[in-house]
């Protein structure tokens, strides 16, 4: 039996009908732009989150360089982030000019290391940008003090993380406002490209929405200087019908980890940290495989028909266009450390326990016959 990393067909297949419906609705309206299909899918988000705005965007990049932009971050500025990321969180910080700090992660969760923060600010520092990084928010209680000591922006990247919390708030709500992706891949997906800002500040929502819409603010005028990062309203159509399974989804994916854990905790493999006081959606089951034996594992789980992937395959301030950061290798030994040793197990909610077996006998399966 083969086993795929995501197998999306499954919930399309069930949803089919009624995305097939509401598709045919939104042709037939003819209202393809921003319009009432798009702040159906925003109030529902902003619901879901308990916040007041919800702000959709093209993609989750664009949702991080639109909340930068409106945040007032320019060339020279300073963001300190974690280099344990996918690239938009860094390329966001850089393409607006601005200087992203990396520094490095906690080898538990794979998330900032908040006690570096500190002494990585400058008078140049205007933002921290924290990564929930395959579900599990990052300990954003001493981010969000430092921030107001310093006077910074907290940009939550929580495209991995809808739907996670942090004591009794959801990720989005903790920092200033926070990045949403639907790339395919996340825990609630759309059938192409899009993202979405959640935020409480009324001023920066107004801000937000003028800059996806290329800074106009009245018909015709512009204000600021914005962009075309306009979330799509058949993409907005389709995720207000998937938004209402995403509770249903979150919990198999909790339960699929928990037997991972159970089934792993033997091996000589790590598997994911989790706390009381967040909660971890697992957009990725990411283990740690020590002792040099991670990509054995991948060939051999790969090898038999089995989906794994490594997230991520090297820290993003080792690129090569980050070279002119001068944030040399061995810099950031946990992040270039986690790299060698992260893979990703198929987690998402359909799996059935079948597949899962077949995953977990395999895993047992390498170390045994080691
Ligand atoms: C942590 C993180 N940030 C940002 C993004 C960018 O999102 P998108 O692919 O929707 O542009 C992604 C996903 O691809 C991501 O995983």
């Amino acid at each position: 039996m083969t086993v795929p990393i995501l197998d999306l067909s499954i919930q399309h297949d069930a949803l089919q009908p009624q995305i097939n419906d509401k598709v045919t609705e939104v042709i037939a309206s003819g209202k393809f732009i921003l319009g009432p299909y798009v702040e159906e899918f925003e109030q529902k988000l902003a619901e879901f989150h308990n916040a007041k705005h919800a702000i959709g965007v093209s993609s989750g990049s664009d949702a991080l360089l639109v909340s930068l932009m409106a945040l007032g971050i320019k060339a020279g500025d300073e963001v300190i982030t974690t280099p344990f990321t996918f690239f938009a969180t860094a390329g966001a910080i850089a393409r607006l000019g601005a200087v992203p700090v990396f520094i490095d992660i906690d080898p538990k969760t794979f998330n900032l290391e908040h006690q570096k923060i500190e002494p990585a600010i400058t008078h140049r520092t205007k933002a921290i940008m924290p990564v929930h990084l395959f579900g599990l928010p990052t300990n954003m209680d001493p981010i969000m003090q430092l921030a107001e000591k310093h006077d910074l922006k907290v940009v939550e990247d929580a495209a991995q993380s809808i739907g996670a919390m942090y004591t009794d708030k959801m990720a989005c709500t903790l920092g200033h406002c926070g990045c949403l992706s639907f790339y395919p891949s996340k825990n609630l997906s759309c059938m192409g490209d899009a993202g979405a800002i959640i935020t409480n500040d009324d001023e920066l929502a107004e801000k937000l929405r003028q800059l996806r819409n290329h800074g106009m603010n009245a018909q015709y005028k512009y204000a600021s200087l914005g962009g075309n990062f306009r979330i799509d309203a058949i993409q907005a159509a389709i995720l207000s019908i998937k938004l209402d399974h995403l509770n249903e989804w979150t919990e198999k994916r909790i339960a699929h980890a928990q037997r991972y854990n159970r089934h792993l905790e033997d091996l000589a493999v790590a598997t994911p940290h989790e706390y009381g006081y967040r909660k971890h959606v697992f957009n990725q089951y990411t283990i740690r495989v020590h002792g040099g034996a991670r990509d054995g594992l991948m060939h051999h789980l790969s090898g038999s028909g089995i989906g794994c992937r490594v997230y991520y395959p090297s820290p993003l301030h080792v690129e090569s266009c980050f070279e002119y950061l001068k944030c040399l290798p061995g810099s950031l030994p946990m992040a270039e450390e986690a790299a060698t040793e992260v893979l990703s197990l198929p987690v998402f909610p359909e799996m059935t326990r079948e597949q899962q077996d077949v995953v977990i006998d395999c895993i047992k399966d390498f170390f045994t016959s080691e």
